[in-house]
């Protein structure tokens, strides 16, 4: 094999054990450098050997208005405090579960709408009276374009039917629709772009119960500091906007795979759901 040849394999194996799996751009950017003239030019760069823009798609115009175009890789991402207000207004303005994700598939504040491969929004049934919600989606997710269907997703669905649940009566979604690239943790910028979109789904959907999937679910929507392990099983009050519900926090499914020794107080945690279920006058109809 020529060498050149031999020293790229070997660097994108390199990569791909270090989890590396997906590329931005040609250029490394260095994200830390406060100088504003930089991703100019790198868009700049970027645009350079396709065809003239008119003057309003200009590098400049685009980072101007950064909400108005999907921000190509390797390009900044517009700043969070519009893309927060954004997402706000546009929550605000989705009337329907179905608005509000056709409102998400065309959202352009939050980068990792860039590099994933298609917007997850939900899955199961939003007439539901539990609603489960997880962190980020995965590779799968990004993949199929529904929550949990990896092997995380395939325990949810076993804990889900010891207590005689499954995606026809329950509604899952995470609170970061769009797989973060490898499967890195949501930023805290991008976790706040995304948080009225969630809010607003909850509150549309309605369900009576809340069922955050992790810590970090736990944190974003109950305000929750402390850890999981400490806030498991315990019931909070959530406000959707429209009434207080009940919530309850459990541990993420992708933990339980880790730490099968933990899946016991996950089991309390989903009997106490049933038994919620069971007990709590039902404002849904359904199971
Ligand atoms: N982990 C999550 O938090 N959500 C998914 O959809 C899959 C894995």
């Amino acid at each position: 094999m020529i060498p050149e040849r031999k020293a790229a394999r070997e660097l994108i194996a390199f990569y791909l054990d270090a989890g590396v799996d997906a590329f931005l751009g040609e250029e490394p950017i260095n994200r830390m450098a406060d100088d504003l003239s930089r991703p100019l030019n790198a868009i700049a760069a970027a645009l350079e050997p396709r065809t003239r823009r008119p003057a309003s798609e200009s590098p400049l115009a685009l980072a101007q208005s950064p909400l108005r175009q999907k921000p190509t890789p390797g390009s900044s991402p517009p700043p969070p405090e519009a893309a927060v207000m954004a997402a706000r207004e546009a929550a605000r303005n989705a009337k329907t579960l179905d608005e509000l994700q056709a409102l998400l598939a065309t959202f352009e504040g939050c980068a990792l709408r860039a590099t994933a491969t298609q917007l997850v929004f939900a899955d199961g049934d939003p007439q539901s009276r539990v609603m489960f919600v997880g962190e980020a989606p995965g590779y799968d997710e990004d993949i199929v374009g529904r929550p949990f269907i990896g092997r995380s997703g395939k325990l949810l669905d076993r804990m889900m039917a010891a207590i005689g649940l499954d995606r026809t009566s329950a509604y899952i979604a995470n609170v970061v629709p769009w797989r973060p690239p490898g499967n890195r943790t949501p930023t805290p910028q991008e976790t706040a772009i995304c948080l009225p979109f969630i809010r607003r789904q909850i509150e549309l959907a309605d369900p009576d119960i809340l069922v955050c999937l992790g810590g970090p679910a736990m944190q974003t929507l109950l305000g929750i500091k402390d850890g999981i392990t400490r806030s498991r099983g315990r019931w909070f009050s959530y406000q959707t906007g429209r009434r207080e519900i009940r919530a309850l926090a459990t541990f993420h499914p992708a933990f339980l795979l880790r730490s099968p020794l933990q899946k016991r107080f996950a089991w309390r945690d989903f009997l106490a759901l049933k038994k919620a279920l069971v007990t709590l006058p039902a404002i849904r109809s359904q199971t």
